[in-house]
């Protein structure tokens, strides 16, 4: 039996997404990479939401048998409307994945977490050999924190905790993320906080350094991941 309610059969992004031609055209680019067999992460976000579509469009046309590991309830959600069939990293691994980004520098480093996936998303991206990063030109710059902060998922418990121990790092702004549609601070799906952070400056080993600090969950850095960048 199916789902006939309308949350079932009624595409599921409801804002406007921007550059939307570059986005498609990156999200039709990767759906050519399926093949049959194949488990695919599947990342979160507007771009990734256009990549579902096409890749459940060829996979319905060419019969292919083909499972995705949602990064979200979003993701599981967009699969399950465009019919693609899911399955979780701990009954599989990822044959390959893709996902957006915030921002892409020259060494394929990435700032990722808008959405609030991170944790999710830095996990299926480790447990797959390739991610795909499906960015368009907005997405390049030539200093990682140039445009974004750096969102850091805490325990809510450890908020004073994370906040005093940046004050190591060369840190100009901490902001805690604020729900839209609900008072106070957004939750993400794991129960924790956001703070978004901005650095002057983002050395290679932040990323580890700040996943040591007690309290934290995950962060927005995605460094020395085997990517690869794609654009339309
Ligand atoms: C989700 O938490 C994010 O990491 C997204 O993957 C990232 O923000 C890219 O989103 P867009 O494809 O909507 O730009």
């Amino acid at each position: 039996m199916t789902w006939k309610n309308s949350l079932a059969t009624q595409p599921n992004w409801s804002g406007e997404i921007s550059r939307l031609d570059e986005k498609k055209s990156v999200a039709e680019k990767v759906s050519r990479f399926v093949e049959d067999g194949d488990v695919i992460g599947v990342g979160s976000g507007s771009t990734s939401y256009l990549a579902v579509q096409a890749i459940a469009e060829r996979v319905k046309k060419e019969k292919l048998n083909v499972e995705a590991i949602p990064t979200s309830h979003e993701s599981l959600i967009n699969c399950s409307y465009f019919g693609l069939k899911t399955t979780t990293l701990a009954s599989a691994r990822p044959t390959w994945g893709f996902d957006g980004a915030d921002e892409v520098d020259d060494h394929k480093r990435l700032i990722k977490g808008r959405g609030g996936a991170l944790f999710a998303e830095k996990l299926v991206m480790a447990s797959s050999p390739k991610t795909y990063i499906l960015v368009d030109e907005s997405k390049f710059v030539s200093r990682l924190g140039e445009k974004f902060a750096v969102p850091i998922e805490i325990d809510p418990r450890a908020i004073h905790l994370v906040e005093t121990a940046l004050t190591d790092y060369p840190v100009e702004k901490v902001k805690l993320r604020m729900a839209e549609a609900k008072d106070g601070p957004l939750i993400t799906e794991k129960g924790n906080l956001i703070l978004d952070v901005r650095f002057s400056r983002i050395d290679v080993g932040l990323e580890k350094e700040l996943g040591a600090i007690p309290g934290v969950i995950e962060t927005g850095l995605f460094i020395g991941y085997p990517v690869e960048i794609l654009t339309m």
